[in-house]
């Protein structure tokens, strides 16, 4: 199998390992990754510095999109002259697959556009929202943008979304609570019990927007979707997800905001995108792919195995991972261990306050975290 890279692919490194690897990233099978074959090609333990900067910085999914989505992005090319929002399929599939009305889901340019309409929803009510601290920022930054006042509630001692904090910090002006489940950049989740019972409280009175954008990475058993809560007529609730993760559609814009019809109506009428083609054909074909989602699943939770169970043996501390990324203490500033992996060709997370001693790691392919581990140890071991 290793004939089927060239030399050339090798040497050119970055785009063209990439396409080699999107053809090879075959389900189940044994899989190659440019550092794989630099490392056989030395036949010796130690691995290459790549010819190319890793990604390990944006939580993106380092297969790109599954077999099935690539055939369907070719053939929308064809398509490119026409709006999606004629026929788009994307809707109905995925309220099929959520067993909720296609009228409970609106499509955004990415989630990242969702977050913002739900911020500028709140914003247009007057009044603040609330939000742990820290989290994924789209909806508070867009929010504040907007004059919006946003209330930050620090995480508890053990890192976790601190829910009894946040119900006390909320004001009778408070339009909007934002939860991100699993938390970002703080990979771990908020136990499921305490979750619904806090969103059947919070959303008698104002808007709750719980952010699921890592959902299909978690095995934890504490966790649940809180999808149910929109099934069964939830007014209040606006729950996101995503096409990037783990379907590797980041560059191609698509997510879905769930709630009642109402809601998305609301939605749709603030929004300013519109998915393109290629991302609506993708995604219809990706969400019908589940060998490609459990093979993302599979291999995230392998690379996460590869440095946790370092990070364990070496007693450094760091987060239980219930996402695709890491969160690890360094005991640096983190701009200083930014560019030192950089120098390594890895690119690592950008500083979140107040942990700015704290690196988040997106997870790549395993052995580029063999990689990365090698580095760590060369660096600071
Ligand atoms: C928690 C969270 N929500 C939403 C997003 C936005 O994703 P997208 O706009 O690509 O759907 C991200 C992206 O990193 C994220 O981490």
């Amino acid at each position: 199998m290793t004939s089927r890279v060239s030399r050339r692919q090798l040497l050119l490194g970055g785009s063209a390992l990439f396409a080699a690897n999107a053809l090879q990233s075959i389900p189940g099978g044994r899989i190659w990754s440019g550092l794989d074959l630099m490392q056989s090609a030395h036949a010796q333990d130690v691995i290459a510095k790549p010819d190319h900067i890793i990604r390990m910085n944006s939580n993106e999914n380092p297969w790109g999109p599954s077999r099935v989505a690539l055939r369907a992005i070719y053939s929308a090319i064809g398509e490119a002259n026409l709006y999606s929002f004629y026929d788009n399929p994307l809707p109905k599939l995925i309220g099929s697959q959520q067993d909720i009305g296609a009228d409970h889901i609106s499509l955004g340019s990415g989630s990242a556009e969702l977050l913002k309409v739900g911020g500028l929803l709140a914003g247009m009510r007057d009044g603040s929202i609330v939000i742990p601290h820290p989290t994924f920022e789209d909806l508070p930054a867009y929010a504040e943008a907007n004059g919006t006042e946003v209330i930050r509630v620090p995480v508890d001692g053990d890192m976790r979304t601190d829910l009894e904090a946040m119900a006390s910090a909320i004001r009778a002006d408070t339009r909007l609570v934002y939860l991100c489940n699993p938390n970002n950049p703080i990979p771990n989740i908020i136990e499921k019990n305490a979750l619904k019972d806090f969103i059947v409280e919070i959303a008698r009175d104002r808007m709750v927007f719980l952010d699921e954008a890592y959902h299909e990475f978690v095995s934890n058993p504490d966790y649940s979707t809180m999808m149910d809560l929109v099934r069964n007529g939830q007014r209040n609730l606006i729950i996101t997800r995503t096409a990037s993760k783990i379907h590797g559609l980041a560059g191609l814009r698509v997510g879905f905001a769930f709630a009642h019809p109402e809601l998305t109506r609301e939605i749709s009428s603030r929004q300013t995108g519109l998915q393109n083609i290629m991302g609506v054909r993708a995604a219809y074909a990706s969400y019908q792919d589940e060998e490609h989602s459990k093979f993302v699943r599979r291999t995230a939770r392998e690379s996460l195995d590869i440095v946790e169970s370092y990070l364990r043996s070496a007693g450094i501390n760091h987060i239980k991972s219930d996402a695709n990324f890491s969160f690890i203490e360094t005991g640096h500033p983190i701009e200083q261990v930014q560019a030192r992996f950089m120098a390594e060709n890895i690119q690592i997370g950008r500083p979140f306050p107040p942990f700015t001693n704290w690196m988040r790691l997106s997870m790549a392919k395993p052995d580029e975290m063999r990689y990365f581990v090698q580095t760590w140890r060369k660096l600071y071991g």
